[in-house]
């Protein structure tokens, strides 16, 4: 009913409407006064040299941004594989190796059998879960909940958003245990964190302006996502979602990557959404962008203030985020993606709570 929907027409909708509450439950309960708080027995990261991450479908996409993360914060290598992939690979897990699986149901069956996989060859095994009475929070070592609450919908969104804040908090407490990232920098990060739950507010707001948008994106048979650095993965999250709900074809690319074969799909029928925040890579994705629009193609620009006064000159459309560190931008520039999901598939009329051929939970193989 519309009452268990907090008065919302979908889980969906509602799901993405909570983010700035549930995310500032998940933040309050791992950053207490002390610092980062992790249920016992904790971690040690000056003992582990490299991370291998194992998930499917958008709790994937969270390791790939996360990877980005641990290797620019804490200098360490990071693995981020498929569940189906990695588990028939028989890949080896070198000494000082954690595993670490990120999983919303924490059922999933191919991840849940990768983590089997590497019982006795991983030193750690940890677990970024939503329901931590699950199989895959009872076999790991130390199972760290997101706090996103129920969740509903089959398309994930808010869990996204608390798996990527689960993954970031480790990402600092690893720099600060390797010594790659001094107190007054963590201490920056996390005022930046705690400041993320405001910034969504501000970000949903845009979401009339979405609609409108979305109404034209529904007549599109192809459309692309571009984006750079942990901006890219956040690109294929966006067109997982979009092809999960309104059922259009999507794909999610880097953004240096287009040269090399999508660009060949680039014509006036094709909108080419582009995640780009101001931030050190922001040219490099604008002259991307302009290659795109040299050959008639419709660029959504989704970016910041700045982004926006730099390079919005010829685009179809731009979307203005507030501003962001750009090291957070994965987790804010998710709820842009998330409503141009759902707003193209209201306007094409799906299912949007339970498309079609999809499962909240893949717990067979
Ligand atoms: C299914 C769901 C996706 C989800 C994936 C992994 O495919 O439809 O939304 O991302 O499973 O689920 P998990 O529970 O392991 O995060």
């Amino acid at each position: 009913s519309r009452i268990e929907k907090g008065g919302h027409r979908h889980f969906m909708a509602k799901e993405i409407a909570e983010q700035p509450v549930v995310l500032a439950d998940a933040i309050a309960h791992y950053l207490q006064d002390s610092g980062i708080t992790l249920p016992e027995p904790g971690l040690d990261f000056t003992q582990i040299d490299r991370i291998t991450m194992v998930a499917c479908g958008t709790a994937f996409y969270a390791c790939h941004v996360a990877k980005y993360w641990f290797e620019q914060i804490a200098r360490l290598p990071v693995e981020a594989d498929i569940a189906s992939e990695f588990r028939y690979r028989e890949p080896p897990i070198p000494a000082r190796s954690m595993a670490l699986f990120v999983s919303q149901s924490g059922e999933t069956a191919d991840t849940l059998a990768a983590l089997r996989y590497t019982e006795g060859k991983a030193d750690r095994i940890v677990s970024v879960v939503n329901v931590l009475e699950s199989s895959i929070a009872r076999g790991s070592d130390l199972p760290l909940p997101i706090l996103a609450g129920a969740e509903i919908g089959v398309a994930s969104t808010k869990a996204f958003t608390c798996q990527l804040t689960v993954l970031f908090l480790l990402a600092i407490k690893a720099g600060l245990d390797r010594g790659t990232l001094t107190e007054a920098e963590a201490e920056a990060h996390l005022a930046t964190l705690r400041n993320l739950p405001g910034l969504m507010n501000h970000a949903l707001q845009t979401a009339p302006e979405i609609e409108r948008v979305a109404k034209e994106l529904a007549e599109a048979r192809d459309i692309l996502f571009l984006g750079r650095g942990a901006m890219y993965p956040l690109a294929m999250e966006g067109a997982l979602k979009l092809k999960e709900i309104s059922y259009i074809h999507a794909e999610g690319y880097a953004s240096g990557e287009l040269k090399h074969g999508p660009i060949a799909l680039v014509d006036k029928t094709v909108p080419v959404v582009v995640l780009a925040p101001s931030d050190a890579l922001f040219d490099k994705t604008v002259s991307n962008m302009q290659e795109v629009m040299a050959r008639g193609g419709k660029v959504l620009l989704v970016t910041d203030a700045e982004g926006a006064h730099a390079a919005r000159e010829g685009t179809w459309r731009t979307l203005v985020m507030p501003g962001v560190p750009p090291i957070l931008a994965p987790i804010l520039y998710a709820l842009p993606a998330q409503l141009l999901a759902y707003h193209t598939a209201i306007a094409k009329g799906t299912d949007v709570d339970q498309p079609r051929n999809l499962a909240k939970s893949v717990t067979v193989e």
